[in-house]
């Protein structure tokens, strides 16, 4: 029995079996229009994250939750009930945002207001795309992480349609966003542990 175990028994124990288990990691495509590209650029993020093996990565579908328009109907719909819960689920996210006028999707957004707690006191990460990087819509999404106490991490692959796409189509990723994807996970399997901590 170690020095720690003496000292506190049951509880310091728990503490270690807290940090080795594994985190649930939501990828969450932020589009969800037809045609669109986010769900090539979520299964390359997912394909590096499976192989680090630090944490449990699962492809979040916006669209498979059939969300209304939020306030437009009574709440009674089971995706909002579906959303929350598998947000309730996760421990960190990675945003797969794209830029619309700017911004994030009316679709991403509308899925951010319907939940609260199930975000709370979580760590996210952004990778986003478009003429410029995404970078303005990712901006925007910092803005409403600090409302949601989504702690999103530093590090941010930004993608571009000219040059990480063929047509803006076939997403065709340059090498260099490699380590900048791996730097990013690290940060919000991190984050995500040390927030598990406060919840
Ligand atoms: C309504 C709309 C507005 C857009 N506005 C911008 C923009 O402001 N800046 C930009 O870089 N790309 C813009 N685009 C291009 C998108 O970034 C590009 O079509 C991207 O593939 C969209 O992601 P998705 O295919 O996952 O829907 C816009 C696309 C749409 C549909």
């Amino acid at each position: 029995m170690g020095l720690l175990d003496k000292l506190f028994g049951k509880s310091s124990k728990e503490e270690g079996s807290m940090t080795t288990e594994k985190l649930n990691i939501g990828i969450i495509l932020g589009s969800t229009r037809q045609g669109r590209v986010s769900p090539q650029v979520g299964e390359w993020v997912k394909d590096i994250a499976d192989k680090r093996g630090d944490a449990k990565y699962e492809i979040v579908d916006i669209s498979d939750y059939n969300l209304p328009f939020l306030g437009t109907t009574d709440g009674t719909e089971p995706g909002i009930a579906a959303w929350n819960e598998k947000l309730a689920n996760l421990d960190g996210f990675v945003f797969i945002v794209q830029e619309y006028n700017h911004s994030i999707t009316g679709a991403l957004k509308n899925a951010l207001d319907f939940a609260r707690e199930a975000w709370n006191n979580k760590a996210a990460g952004i990778v986003s795309y478009g003429s410029t990087g995404g970078a303005r819509a990712a901006e925007h999404l910092r803005g409403i992480c600090g409302e949601l106490k989504i702690a999103d991490v530093r590090t941010h692959p930004t993608l571009s349609l000219f040059t990480d796409f063929e047509n803006g189509t076939d997403f065709k990723p340059q090498s260099i966003h490699l380590d900048n994807v791996n730097a990013m996970l690290s940060e919000v399997v991190e984050w995500s542990r040390a927030l598990k901590t406060v919840r």
